[in-house]
Order: C-alpha cells, then sequence, then structure tokens
C-alpha cells in the first residue's frame, strides 16, 4: 500500500473534506527550501508550510539545538519548576522585542497564545473589579481555532457549527484608504462607551482574509485611541512576527507598542510548537495578589518544553547572523521586482499586495474574492506540477517563503506564477 493509501484508511486531515479532497502529497524529507516527496520530487515550500519554517527545513544550527538539549532535558512541568532553556528563551524574546515588555507566558501554538491573553485581557478587568466585557477585532480576522479565538476571528468562513457558542465581540471594518477616517471614528465611538475590555488586530497584514494589507498610520492611530480610553490591545504577531514583514516585528512599524503580544510559528524555525503570550508590566501586576484565584491559573502539559525552548533560542540565534537579514532583504527587493513586472502586464489580477517578504496576488475571477474560489484546487495543482506546494487563500495566490530560498527557486514561483496567471486569463 502506498503512504497515500495507507494515510487515507487512519489520518483526518485539518481544513479538509476528506470525502472529495486530492490525495496527500507523501511528503517524507525535506531539506532548505525545500520538500522531498516519497520518489524523491523536490518542492519549494513557497509558503514555509502554513507559514512557519521560516530558515528553511532541517536547519543544522536548531537540530543541533534540539539534540544537545534532548540529551539534558526533555521536558518537566513548569508549573513550580523552571529550567534554563525557558528563562533562556524569555530574556532572548523581551530583549528582542520593542521596549516595555517584561513577562513571558508560555503555551503550545498560535491559537493557545491568543486563548492566553483574552484571558489576560478578561481578568486584567476582573481583578481590579472593574466591569469591562466588550472586545473589539477586526472583519476577516483569525486567530486561531480556539473557542476564544474564533470569537475574535471572522464569522462565518470555518466556523458557522460553532457560531451560537462564541462569546460577543464587536468588528471593524477592515481598514482603506477609502474608510481610514471613518473606521477610526467608529473604533472611538465603541470605546467611549468604556465598556470595551480589549481591541485584537493582527498589524499590518491580515494573514487568512487572503493577506490583506493596510498601513501603520491607522494602526498607529487605534494604538494611541486604545491607549486613551484604557482599552488594552492585542498584538497577534503569530503569522508577522519573526522577520515576515521586512522588520523583525510588524509593531517595529509603530510609534507605540500593544499591552499584550502573541507570538509562535517561526519562533522555534517552524521546527517545534509553541506559543507565547508575552505581557507588560501592569497587566503582570494585576495578577499579583494574596489571593490565589487571582493568579492566572491557566496551564498546559507541555508549557515551557525545553526541547522547543532550545529550538527557539536557536532560531532567534539565526535572526542575529547578518545573513538572515540580507536574506529577507532579498526576498523583499525580489518581491518588488516581480510586482512590478506584473504590473506592466495585462494579466487577470484584482490587486497585488507586498509586505515586506510576503507577496500576495489577488486574481481576478469574475466573482468576489473568496477562500472557496474554484480557482484555487486548480491552482494548487497548477503549481504542484511546477514542483512548488504553494497553498493560496481562495483566489489569493501568495509567496512568504523560507528565508534561505535561493534565487533561482524564488524565480521558478514567479514563473510558474505568470504560467498560472496566463492560463485564468486565457480561460476567462
Ligand atoms: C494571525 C494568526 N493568529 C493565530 C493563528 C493560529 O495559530 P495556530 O495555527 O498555531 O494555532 C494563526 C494561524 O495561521 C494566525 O495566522
Amino acid at each position: 500500500m502506498s503512504l497515500t493509501d495507507s494515510d487515507k484508511e487512519v489520518v483526518w486531515h485539518p481544513f479538509t473534506q476528506m470525502k472529495t479532497a486530492d490525495s496527500p502529497l507523501a511528503i517524507t524529507r525535506a531539506k532548505g527550501a525545500l520538500l522531498y516527496d516519497e520518489n524523491d520530487r523536490a518542492y519549494i515550500d513557497c509558503n514555509s508550510s502554513w507559514w512557519v519554517n521560516v530558515h528553511g527545513h532541517c536547519h543544522p544550527h536548531i537540530g543541533q539545538a534540539i539534540t544537545q538539549q534532548f540529551a539534558q532535558l526533555d521536558h518537566v512541568l513548569l508549573a513550580g519548576v523552571t529550567h534554563p532553556k525557558v528563562v533562556e528563551l524569555a530574556e532572548k524574546v523581551i530583549h528582542i522585542l520593542p521596549e516595555g515588555f517584561s513577562k513571558v507566558f508560555y503555551s503550545d501554538n498560535g491559537s493557545t497564545a491568543v486563548e492566553v491573553a483574552i484571558k489576560m485581557v478578561m481578568q486584567y478587568w476582573y481583578n481590579h473589579g472593574i466591569e469591562k466585557h466588550r472586545f473589539l477585532a477586526l472583519d476577516g480576522a483569525y486567530h486561531g481555532d480556539t473557542f476564544g479565538a474564533m470569537s475574535l476571528g471572522q464569522r462565518g468562513y470555518f466556523n458557522k457549527p460553532f457560531e451560537s457558542f462564541f462569546f460577543e465581540a464587536d468588528f471593524l471594518e477592515f481598514p482603506t484608504a477609502e474608510n481610514h477616517q471613518e473606521t477610526l471614528e467608529k473604533a472611538e465611538q465603541l470605546f467611549q462607551t468604556g465598556e470595551f475590555a480589549g481591541v485584537i488586530v493582527e498589524p499590518l497584514v491580515q494573514g487568512s482574509a487572503g493577506m490583506r494589507m493596510y498601513d501603520a498610520t491607522w494602526l498607529n492611530q487605534l494604538l494611541a485611541m486604545a491607549k486613551k480610553y484604557n482599552v488594552l490591545i492585542i498584538f497577534d504577531e503569530i503569522m508577522t512576527g519573526w522577520g515576515r514583514t521586512g522588520e523583525l516585528f510588524a509593531m517595529n512599524r509603530c510609534n507605540d507598542t500593544p499591552d499584550i503580544v502573541c507570538l509562535s510559528k517561526g519562533l522555534t524555525g517552524g521546527v517545534l510548537p509553541l506559543g507565547l503570550t508575552v505581557a507588560k508590566q501592569h497587566i503582570y501586576n494585576a495578577f499579583l495578589d494574596d489571593d490565589t484565584l487571582k493568579a492566572l491559573l491557566h496551564g498546559h502539559s507541555f508549557t515551557g518544553n525545553p526541547l522547543a525552548c532550545a529550538a527557539a533560542c536557536a532560531s532567534i540565534e539565526l535572526f542575529e547572523e547578518p545573513q538572515t537579514k540580507e536574506n529577507i532583504e532579498f526576498i523583499c527587493h525580489a518581491h518588488g521586482v516581480f510586482k512590478a513586472q506584473l504590473e506592466a502586464q495585462d494579466y487577470p489580477i484584482k490587486e497585488i499586495r507586498q509586505c515586506g517578504t510576503i507577496l500576495a496576488i489577488e486574481v481576478e475571477t469574475g466573482s468576489e474574492s473568496s477562500y472557496f474560489s474554484s480557482i484555487r484546487v486548480e491552482a494548487i495543482r497548477h503549481f504542484l506540477a511546477h514542483g512548488m506546494l504553494l497553498r493560496p487563500l481562495g483566489n489569493v495566490i501568495f509567496l512568504n517563503p523560507p528565508y534561505c530560498i535561493h534565487e533561482e527557486e524564488l524565480n521558478t514561483c514567479y514563473s510558474a506564477i505568470e504560467g498560472f496567471l496566463q492560463k485564468v486569463g486565457a480561460s476567462a
């Protein structure tokens, strides 16, 4: 039996209609920006395996760090216990984030990092004895698949069956040049009620919504407003962190910083699951009391896992190397050149967007943009045939490759994208 046949017998895949989906690609090894299938055919990992694998696959520095850690300490609980790597990582993260963050809470993935942030905000007000129960998020938001994160995400798309179980939230129209002022006025009206506990955003780029981008000026104004009205602000940097926007964090492009930031995905170089919710001191202080019930009574079995912490420390060391910065700059530049090249052609494109190493092409299909656009499956097949694993967000084709991608690999991606656009154009 082939691996894909065996898979069909026992594996239930994420985000997949198992009845109609194509057989999964059987990947057996990986190196750098390449994934290899069971016949040793190579595929460029165009989206860094769900946007996590920032340094490329099987990086020796990260591998070595995990191996060394395994020889020393594989796992230990984090309640009432500490270990060197959990401290080292917290110190490293606080050091590389903009000034002001002081406490790191560990969890297992992006969704749990957001879940913790939401609980921190809720309990912050609870512990202060202040009634504030409303949350604000952006239309199109995606913060994960756990219930708190789903409650603050775009309703309807992926979560219809669960909607009646969500807590209430208000959603602000996605900011554009046209509604810039209007959306900020709306936020101000809401904040003026004094009922808002928190606001959450994916800073500068909404990932799952189709790599939708908005400018730092708007975000700066929202940040200032949240501070003015005493609404706690969470930046979900799970996708935008770790160099994706060209800066180490999207917030490096802002004038101010949020109260809480959520990190995951590229945190471990995409090698092991880990989530961090990093808070400023005033958040932490709200939980300090003689009363145990005022503590943040939240945790996971693998909280602060030493292997994941070792991988994350090694990944941060790689970010400190000039080569990583050069690689990021190279991708930013190459994307910019390709974007200009596409804009000069007459391809069926609604919009091309770029923020740092993320390049998104919203393909004109004649109907509204949607995750369920029929060209999605067509695109996946086209790119697989060209030796690329690229999963579009509906009719949005995008590249956010590992930073170690070679120039010729990137050029292969660009040519295959042009080929796909020609195909769509010809069939229109
Ligand atoms: C912005 C953002 N937040 C949260 C998440 C959830 O992370 P995870 O899939 O690790 O739970 C994602 C995942 O894509 C994301 O893009």
